[in-house]
């Protein structure tokens, strides 16, 4: 059996740097990094407008309250304010060590850091490297795990967690390229495996982003915290999906509906544009919905509303989002300096996730804690992000909490033997597994199952939502499960067999559809991204509680709540 001290699933930024400060916080801890992808392809890769900070290199009157607050405002009161003021306070901390690191974030021409607006922010407080601010960061979280020696087991999918007793101790993992099937035990496990965007037919999020550590610890039988809150980020390019960075209208692009409206002034007069995601994203969805969207023609009535760069002028677009504008080139044959961009929401973002507390250990109720089972990035729930996630408070979550999981992690470790584990009874059950799935007499392709599912939670769970819709979405899910006990792979052998990868993940993606659609029905109000034409209103005095949702694949789905920590501000209406 392979072991280390400490294991950490997923090669993100949020697995990186908890790996490197478990490293630097004790050399002679031996870590792993076990990765589906190498984790330089991690989807951080892919992020692109930047990481919040109150550095006031930009706005001298900017502060960490202020940042909290725009935080708790824009979770619509869900966050857990304790943990928004650890976010906030460490921000500006974590972006100078990053840059320590040799992270190249864009200057003002003084040389500091430059910072520029954001959705929901109040003050330009977004750290970027023009539009490719996750690919900076990722690189070098990546040399510094081979700087302090951290061991890489990159294209390795990891298909179940071992947890016996309250106790996890390691996973069962299976190589990509030879079909190994290993064992690997650990002091402690951290889960930093990332979202769900594919559970979506539409999506900003790479091929890889399937739940699969959502769903590994649903099936252990722990809970998944506020799965019903699903962010649409406004400006996916049409049709394909692609993230076309809120930096954008942060430099100033406008939204157009087929009237020529900035249609924003009517629902966030304030903000406009830089209203957060779950506002602007409705707004969209309306204007579309209400025939005012574009047909490719440029007719009425059609699927995308224009973003429009074109005031901006090329030597702006081309120094400050660049990429963005090779993404419109390359896949849409559109140039941004003379045409605007057609865009449409697209799913971009999980807010909940694994329940953990903010040492990032995880959470196995409403007060009970699991030994030795850690997470953090987008697959844990702190919960900083409540029911809407601002921009740039991503990646600044996957460093401050990566960073605070691995210093606790560190610690926990010191006390704590390698446990014991029946390798044999894991190893063979998961042959069993993949046997089952290559000698299936199946008759549907994953690839028709996968797509009817995707389709199913797009058309009954998403921006609007109804008792009816989504009853009809679980009625469909349920049938869809039938279908997956009968698909089968063409491939049968074992290597680099990637229809094993994708049945195994078509599991996960699955369970997390059932998880997030459950959650939503129960949720009888509208809040952040939650949106039920059925309960229009906020309801503080029923809902202002995070759902904590377990799975048994027996008896369905059990929904319970759990309080909300208001440290700091109380809920008050949400206006922009
Ligand atoms: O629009 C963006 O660049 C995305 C940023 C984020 O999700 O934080």
């Amino acid at each position: 059996m392979l072991e280390h001290d400490v294991i950490i699933i997923g090669g993100g930024l949020a697995g990186c740097r908890a790996a490197v400060e478990i490293s630097r916080t004790d050399p002679s801890l031996n870590v792993a990094v076990v990765a589906k992808t190498h984790p330089i392809r991690s989807h951080s890769v892919a992020a692109q407008g930047g990481i919040a900070a109150s550095l006031k290199n930009v706005d001298s009157t900017d502060s960490w309250e202020a940042h909290a607050f725009d935080t708790v405002k824009g979770s619509d009161y869900l966050a857990d304010q304790d943990a928004v003021e650890i976010l906030t306070r460490e921000a500006p901390d974590v972006v100078i060590d990053l840059e320590h690191m040799g992270v190249l974030f864009s200057r003002l021409t003084d040389g500091r850091i430059a910072q520029r607006a954001f959705g929901g922010h109040s003050h330009n407080r977004t750290c970027y490297a023009a539009d490719k601010t996750g690919h900076a960061i990722l690189h070098e979280l990546v040399n510094n795990l081979n700087r302090y020696g951290v061991h890489i087991y990159q294209e390795w999918y990891v298909m179940r967690l071992i947890l016996e007793e309250g106790q996890a101790k390691g996973v069962v993992m299976y190589h990509i390229l030879d079909g190994q099937i290993e064992v690997l035990r650990a002091k402690a496990v951290m889960f930093a495996t990332g979202g769900y965007g594919r559970v979506y037919n539409t999506t900003s999020n790479d091929y890889a982003s399937t739940g699969d550590g959502l769903a590994m610890t649903a099936l252990a039988g722990l809970p998944l915290e506020d799965m019903e809150f699903v962010q649409f980020h406004p400006t996916g390019l049409y049709p394909v999906g692609v993230l076309i960075s809120e930096a954008v209208r942060g430099e100033g692009a406008y939204l157009i509906n087929s009237e020529g409206e900035r249609f924003m002034e009517k629902y966030a007069p304030s903000r406009m544009e830089l209203a957060p995601r779950d506002i602007t994203s409705r707004a969209t969805a309306y204007e579309i919905r209400a025939g005012r969207g574009i047909h490719p023609d440029g007719s009425a009535g059609g699927p995308f509303v224009y973003l429009d760069l074109r005031h901006m002028g090329k030597e702006k677009i081309m120094s400050r989002i660049p990429f963005c504008w090779e993404e419109a080139h390359r896949l849409v044959g559109v140039d941004a300096v003379i045409q605007p961009m057609p865009v449409r929401p697209t799913i971009h973002y999980c807010m909940g996730g694994i329940p953990v507390n903010t040492d990032g250990q995880v959470r196995s109720s409403g007060e009970g804690l699991i030994d030795s089972f850690f997470a953090a990035g987008e697959t844990a729930c702190v919960s900083v992000h409540g029911a809407n996630r601002l921009g740039s408070n991503s990646l600044l979550e996957c460093v401050v909490y990566g960073r605070k999981t691995g210093a606790s992690i560190a610690q926990f470790v010191q006390k704590i033997k390698q446990p014991l584990i029946d390798e044999q009874r894991y190893v063979t059950e998961a042959k069993q597994q993949i046997q089952a799935l290559l000698e299936q007499p199946g008759q549907y392709r994953i690839n028709e199952v996968r797509q009817a599912f995707q389709d199913c939670m797009t058309q009954y769970c998403g921006v609007f939502r109804t008792e009816e819709l989504m009853r009809e979405g679980l009625r469909q899910l349920q049938s869809l499960q039938q279908q997956y006990s009968q698909i089968y792979l063409d491939d049968k052998g074992d290597c680099w067999n990637t229809e094993i990868v994708e049945a195994l993940e078509l599991q996960s993606l699955m369970v997390v559809g059932n998880l997030i659609l459950a959650s939503a029905l129960n949720r009888q109000e509208s809040r952040g991204a939650h949106f039920r034409e059925d309960y229009p209103q906020r309801d503080d005095d029923k809902f202002l509680r995070h759902t904590m949702a377990y799975y048994s694949p027996r008896s369905g789905i059990d929904i319970q709540y759990r309080p909300v920590n208001i440290s700091m501000f109380k809920p008050q209406e949400r206006k922009y």
